[in-house]
């Protein structure tokens, strides 16, 4: 374990056996409707989800990504700005966005917003963590993998100022570490 990490809280192999798990849903769910996603990830932190996630969907996706930032240090702020736009048209797809944690709902309320905006079918979320607790939009994800406390985690994607993304668990990062 990295030594700022004080806690494990998902494990590599819990996060694969749910992206298997979550994969098969997926899968099952838009071929009954018919449709094949356009995945979206949100960058940066949904890379190694996503890449584990999209191997277990068993149709012709397509992927892309955006980024979007909402987020500095510890504290969720109100707006989102676009770092980088999508490559593709979304008009007329039904989207899956991927997303690694909703905190507050502030991100995925605002990306939403303008993905229907942009001329999208559908929108829907799979994402790979949630913290209910500081919620202060109505967002839920279609489809997720581990609802957590309120605490700081890293990991699997989710950094602090950049670092522990290469992480491969989600872990809690000591405290002594952003305070
Ligand atoms: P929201 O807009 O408040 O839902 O924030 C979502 C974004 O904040 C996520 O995509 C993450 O990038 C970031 N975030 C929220 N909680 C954590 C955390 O515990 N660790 C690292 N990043 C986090
Ligand atoms: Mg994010």
């Amino acid at each position: 374990m990295h030594n700022d990490v004080a806690k494990v809280l998902v494990t590599k192999e819990d996060i694969e056996k749910k992206c298997l798990e979550l994969g098969k849903q997926i899968t099952t769910d838009y071929q009954a409707r018919n449709e094949v996603p356009l995945l979206v990830g949100l960058l940066i932190g949904s890379v190694p989800f996503m890449s584990e996630l999209m191997k277990h969907i068993e149709m012709e996706i397509s992927i892309d990504f955006m980024d979007v930032s909402s987020y500095e240090g510890t504290e969720s702020l109100g707006s989102i700005k676009i770092e980088k736009d999508l490559t593709f048209s979304v008009q007329e797809k039904s989207i899956l966005l991927v997303e690694d944690i909703i905190d507050t709902g502030n991100t995925l309320k605002e990306v939403i917003r303008m993905l229907y905006n942009k001329g999208a079918k559908e929108v829907r979320v799979v994402s790979l963590l949630d913290k209910p607790s500081r919620r202060t939009q109505n967002i839920k994800a279609d489809y997720l993998g581990f609802t957590i406390e309120n605490e700081f985690v890293v990991g699997y994607g989710l950094d602090y100022n950049q670092k522990y993304r290469n992480l491969p668990y989600v872990g809690i990062l000591k405290r002594e570490i952003y305070e």
